[in-house]
Order: C-alpha cells, then structure tokens, then sequence
C-alpha cells in the first residue's frame, strides 16, 4: 500500500491528464474495426512438449487477443525479411508472449527484432503499429531498446503482486480508461501474477539513458531477493508496451498448482488491458490485400491441443 502515490494518483485522475501521445497520430484517421494482431511463435524449450511442434503459442494469448476483440494470426519463425515485411503490412500489431527463449540469439528474438524495426520506422512516418510484450516479451523490448541485455536476477516466480505504481501511471494510456476504483484495487490487491525469474531493475531501467528516454516505467514490484524491479512500461512516444507480469492468466489459465488471480478485479484489469491493446490496434490501417490470404492466416486454420496434464496451459496451439 502506498498512500502518496494513490493520492497523487487520484488527484491526477480528477484533472484532464496530460499524457504523452505517440507521435504524429491523426485523430481525424479512420479506425480500423477489425483489426488483426500478429502473435510471434516461439521455440519449443519444453521437452514434454516436443512431440507436438517446434513451435507453440499457449491458447491463453489468443484468447487475450479475441477478448479485446481482435483477430489473430499466427507468425511463423524461420521466414524471410521480404515474408516478415509483406505480413507487418498486413497486420495491426504484434504480441510478444512470455516464454524462455534465449533474448538475443533466438529465432524469436531475431523475428521479433525485424517487428520492431519495421515498427519503429512506421510510427515515424505517421503509419500507426502498436506492440505489446508480456514477461519475456516485456524483457526483449527492453533489449530491443537498450541494444543490450540488461537483464538481472529478479525472482518473482508463482506469485501474485498488486503494482507500486509510479507518478507517471495515472498520465499513462494503458491505465488511462481504468476507474479510479480499479486502479485503488491494482495497488493494493494481488492482482499480477508473476512467473519469472530475471527482470529490469528500477535502479538498472533509471541508469540506462536509451530505456528511461524511450519508455516510462509505470510500476515496480520487488523480488524474492528485495530487489525492485519494473513491471509496467509504455514508450513515451511509440506504442509500446511491456507487463513484466502476466494478464493473460487471470482470466485463460486455471491450473491449481500455480497462483493465478481469478478474482473478479483481476478479471477486470485483464479485460480492460486487453481491450486496450486491440483498441491500440484498431488505429492502424494495415490490411492484407486479398481476402483469401486473410483467412489462410488467422488462428481459425488451426486447432489447440489439450496439453493441462503436462503444462501450466490448458491449450497450446502448435505449429
Ligand atoms: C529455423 O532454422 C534454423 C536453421 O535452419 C533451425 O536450426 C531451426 O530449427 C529453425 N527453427 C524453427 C522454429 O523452425
Ligand atoms: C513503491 O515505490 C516507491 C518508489 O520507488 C518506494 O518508495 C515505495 O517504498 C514502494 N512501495 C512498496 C510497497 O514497495
Ligand atoms: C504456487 O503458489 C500457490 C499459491 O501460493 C501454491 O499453492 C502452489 O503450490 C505453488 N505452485 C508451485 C508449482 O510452486
Ligand atoms: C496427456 O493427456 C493426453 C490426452 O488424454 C494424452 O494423450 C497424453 O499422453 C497425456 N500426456 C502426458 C505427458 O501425460
């Protein structure tokens, strides 16, 4: 609990807030009702999980995604520059799931850093893509941005944490359309669930001048270790954003042997969240150019396997 904060927040609150807005967005652009987010595959590290695919994403993503009302397509790894670019015109935005892949020498984080490029340069010139990262996807857009991996021990594994939430959360765009009640509940509840084991460090993302310039820090929590670490970001300028924790658990995951919220406030953060991001993408008017090529894409042209007696997962679709 963390009174000046809460005060400084809901004060904040009652005034029109002055957030920082990604550049050069048009209001008078058109909105996009159905948007499509792009979900990077990732290896297969699991060795239950090997017989089924050398790359996976649990259903739990995709639910998140659908939940907010957007479509989902899968991004296979392994494909050129030329086939990555022909997919980021055609999509809306990019999740980057949680998982245990290696954070620079991976085909994840190679594919996710071709995104982010292509990302970055279109935001530049107007053309809206948001991108959202959860625990290791929230790790990478830190090494994407700092150009190296500041990653240190920051153990937060099964458990549930409300957000230390910064000055900077209640001008923030991810926390902007949460009632202030909900917002109370976030800083005082066990909200987040968190399974990771490395982190960026309060003291780490200060020090780093191309972090603390590129994203704001929205909450800390601390680590098994004491450490403090950051759990929340969203670029200043750049639709990005990074969740140390994991939404998509309160809602899409149910195995007993792990602390995930259920209740219903860690529902609402969830949805709302997740809304959020398909409302981040319904801004951008990417779109594949023919119908036919859309539909071979999405999700629908696979089927999840029950994997709740070997995972954390219920579902996990396989590629
Ligand atoms: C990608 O290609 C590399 C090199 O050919 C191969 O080792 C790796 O298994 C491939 N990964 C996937 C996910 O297909
Ligand atoms: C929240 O963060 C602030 C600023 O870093 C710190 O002073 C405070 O002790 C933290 N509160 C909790 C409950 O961790
Ligand atoms: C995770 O945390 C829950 C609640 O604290 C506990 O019941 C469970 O045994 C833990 N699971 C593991 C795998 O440590
Ligand atoms: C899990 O359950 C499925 C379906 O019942 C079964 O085919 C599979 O062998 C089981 N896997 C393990 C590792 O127990």
């Amino acid at each position: 609990m963390q009174r000046p904060g809460l005060i400084l927040l809901l004060s904040a609150l009652l005034t029109p807030p002055i957030s920082a807005r990604p550049r050069r967005l048009r209001p008078e652009q058109p909105l996009n009702n159905r948007p499509i987010i792009g979900v990077l595959t990732q290896e297969v590290t699991d060795k239950e999980m090997k017989p089924y695919g050398s790359t996976y994403i649990p259903s739990s993503y995709v639910k998140y995604i659908e939940s907010g009302g957007g479509r989902v397509m899968p991004i296979q790894l392994n494909q050129t520059s030329e086939e990555h670019e022909k997919i980021f015109k055609s999509i809306n935005g990019l999740l980057l799931i949680g998982g245990a892949s290696d954070l620079e020498k991976s085909e994840f984080s190679h594919t996710a850093q071709i995104y982010f490029r292509l990302a970055v340069k279109a935001n530049d010139l107007g053309d809206y893509f948001p991108i959202w990262g959860t625990c290791m996807g929230f790790q990478l857009l830190t090494v994407l941005v700092a150009e190296e991996n500041l990653l240190s021990k920051t153990v937060a594994e099964n458990i549930s944490l409300p957000l230390n939430l910064t000055s900077e959360a209640s001008s923030s765009r991810m926390f902007e359309d949460f009632p202030a009640e909900l917002i109370k509940a976030l800083t005082e509840e066990a909200l987040t669930g968190n399974f990771h084991h490395y982190g960026v460090t309060e003291q780490v993302f200060k020090g780093n001048q191309k972090l603390s310039s590129f994203y704001s820090m929205l909450s800390t929590n601390k680590a098994e270790n004491g450490v403090i670490f950051v759990s929340t970001m969203e670029g200043k300028t750049y639709p990005f954003y990074g969740v140390q924790w994991h939404p998509e658990v309160n809602r899409f995951q149910w195995s007993p042997l792990y602390d995930f919220p259920h209740s219903r406030n860690a529902v609402r953060v969830a949805s709302l969240l997740a809304e959020f991001f398909v409302n981040e993408g319904r801004k951008s008017l990417h779109h594949f150019t023919q119908v036919q090529e859309e539909n071979r894409a999405l999700i629908y042209n696979y089927n999840p396997i029950y994997v709740e007696n070997f995972t954390a997962y219920e579902q996990v679709y396989f590629f």
